[in-house]
């Protein structure tokens, strides 16, 4: 008997993940807290890297190993200031590349859940954002004041 196909495979591929990814970005371009974390102009590379990443999670290419070595994505996003605000804005762009995304209501369960769990694990400060503000500190760490 051949092995149960991969989630990767039930849900669609790679059409499934790179429609997944490209909503999901569309919100983040639009969200004024997200969008000015993501250091680089343009996000079509961040968004090859989360593809390449959620596609190897769910059992598909391998791609995102080959490029980025270990995921190690708490470490990975420590420069980023991810606290519980951060956290719900990221789910609510991925909530709507969800429900974008056409799924069988136990993929859709399946595949929610994990973001989820994996956004909560992902929050690394519950200081307020003070970018910008007096005191904040600087990209190297002083603070202005
Ligand atoms: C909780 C809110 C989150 C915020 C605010 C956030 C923000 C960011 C930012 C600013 C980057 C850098 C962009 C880049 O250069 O790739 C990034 C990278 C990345 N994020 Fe997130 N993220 C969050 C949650 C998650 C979750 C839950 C996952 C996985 C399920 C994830 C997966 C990734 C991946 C794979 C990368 C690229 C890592 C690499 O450099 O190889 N992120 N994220």
């Amino acid at each position: 008997m051949s092995d149960p196909a991969s989630f990767y495979e039930q849900v669609g591929g790679h059409a499934t993940f790179q429609r997944l990814v490209d909503a999901f970005y569309r919100g983040v371009a639009l969200d004024p807290v997200l969008r000015p974390m993501y250091p680089e102009e343009d996000l079509g590379p961040a968004a090859d890297r989360l593809r390449m990443f959620l596609e190897q999670y769910w059992g598909g290419p391998t791609a995102y190993g080959e490029q980025r070595g270990h995921p190690r994505l708490r470490m990975r996003h420590i420069p980023f200031h991810v606290d519980p605000d951060a956290r719900d804005r990221w789910l609510r762009c991925m909530r709507a590349a969800v429900d974008d995304a056409g799924l069988s209501p136990i993929h859709e369960a399946t595949l929610w859940d994990y973001l989820e769990r994996a956004a909560h694990a992902m929050v690394n400060t519950f200081e307020p954002n003070r970018a910008g503000a007096p005191g904040a500190p600087t990209p190297d760490g002083r603070p202005i004041l």
